[in-house]
């Protein structure tokens, strides 16, 4: 199996790539436009990643100029090739003209899809016309998290929860990634994107879509990815606020970009208008620069009505599903402590019962590509109802924000 990596000095497949295709002792062919020998190459590649040293054997590189027209020309024939674009989306139709010969190749997308609908459809139109839809696997990384893998496993083998997963027992949904870094050296990219394009519309409504879908047929990818668009189809959002670091203009003025208003924070709410969750409020937050780096999905039950137990300490069910540093399952209850009910939580401590050796998302997914299991690659549809959502996000003026960010208007 052969990975042609088009971008291959890039950040992303020193820092992602090349760690998860060591793993898979695949071979590799790098192409950017450095004027690198193989040797030159390799060293690259052993400075910045983490590899096995027999890996670097497996590496040759290719210089070309992804803008010259013909660039792959010289590329030799290779056996069922896989293509991965980690590249700016302006270069992928050139790309994808230039690899019309490998018709039986498969093609490997990095978000974002676009930068808006329009694009976005576009975008899938140059590329469908050269490959079948089942030759093309849009990675989004978070999809290949194990909690987030974990979603259906746990929602519909435990009858407990499936039981409640609705509206009528659930009063809102957070789903929330947070950062402590900042935009580092990726402000090129980054200031045109910012969050919302970023992050919401691929990887947070990505979650979304798996926490609130019906429960497919059975796991075939058609029937999972049906599920999930007839969720982002429902979503709309009501109300957003967004945020931009203390410090961001700064960067910007340093690496001579004008300032501008890209978000690098953003919170949405949104409703779902399937009748399951009608008046639940899902919550999707992400930003930059923040006080620790963590993502989690919190579900938050009704409050009992006060009955028998009446007394101020009694807290809403909470159940936490964490996504990273950890795995951890919790869930947050009430009990008699003497006469008085106080809040506990019950943890399941993912480590704990499984081991520390979570696999990195990108191993999972590179070798689904590999395997040709597309259950965890959004499908064009899916990405293009998720522009439709991250497109009518009705913004303000970012608050500038320090650590905590910025004051939540939504809950
Ligand atoms: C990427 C975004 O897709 O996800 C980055 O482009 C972001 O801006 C990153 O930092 C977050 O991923 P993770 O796995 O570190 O939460």
């Amino acid at each position: 199996m052969t990975f042609v990596i088009l971008g291959a000095t890039g950040d992303l497949a020193a820092r992602k790539l090349y760690p998860a295709l060591s793993m898979l002792d695949s071979k590799v062919i790098g192409i950017s436009r450095r004027d690198y020998s193989n040797a030159q190459f390799r060293a690259f590649v052993k400075k910045n990643s983490d590899v096995k040293p027999e890996f670097l054997n497996k590496l040759t590189y290719f210089k070309a100029d992804l803008r010259d027209k013909g660039f792959l020309k010289c590329l030799p024939i290779i056996k069922d090739p896989i293509f991965y674009l980690a590249v700016s989306y302006e270069f992928i139709p050139a790309i994808i003209e230039e690899l019309k010969r490998y018709t039986n190749a498969k093609i490997v997308l990095e978000k974002p899809f676009g930068y808006d609908l329009k694009s976005s459809e576009s975008l899938d139109k140059s590329i469908q016309k050269v490959f079948p839809e089942k030759g093309i696997y849009r990675i989004d990384h978070y999809l290949g998290k194990e909690t987030v893998q974990n979603l259906l496993g746990l929602r519909f083998s435990n009858p407990v929860f499936e039981a409640v997963w609705n509206n009528k027992f659930i009063s809102h949904i957070h789903i929330i990634s947070e950062e402590q870094l900042g935009v580092e050296n990726r402000l090129e990219y980054y200031d045109k994107a910012g969050a919302i394009k970023d992050m919401v519309q691929s990887h947070l409504l990505q979650v979304a879509s798996l926490v609130l879908m019906d429960s497919p047929k059975t796991l075939d990818p058609k029937d999972v990815h049906d599920m999930k668009v007839k969720v982002l189809r429902s979503l709309k959002p009501v109300a957003a606020i967004t945020g931009q670091y203390k410090g961001y203009k700064e960067q910007l003025r340093k690496a001579g970009i004008r300032s501008t208003q890209t978000e690098t924070y953003a919170e949405v709410k949104l409703k779902c208008t399937a009748p399951r969750w009608k008046g639940t409020p899902i919550i999707v937050k992400t930003g930059k620069k923040l006080r620790k780096k963590q993502a989690y999905i919190e579900i938050e039950f009704k409050k009992s009505i006060c009955k028998l137990y009446c007394n101020p300490f009694i807290r809403p069910n909470r159940l936490i599903f964490h996504i990273q540093p950890s795995q951890d399952v919790n869930f947050q209850m009430n009990t008699l402590n003497g006469k008085k009910v106080e809040p506990i939580e019950m943890q399941f401590c993912h480590s704990c019962a499984f081991g520390s050796n979570s696999v990195e998302a990108y191993y999972k997914l590179l070798s689904d590509v590999i395997k040709g299991d597309m259950t965890l690659f959004p499908r064009s549809d899916e990405i293009r109802y998720a522009w439709r959502i991250a497109d009518s996000i009705k913004r303000k003026k970012p608050i500038v924000y320090l650590a905590d960010g910025p004051k939540s208007i939504i809950h």
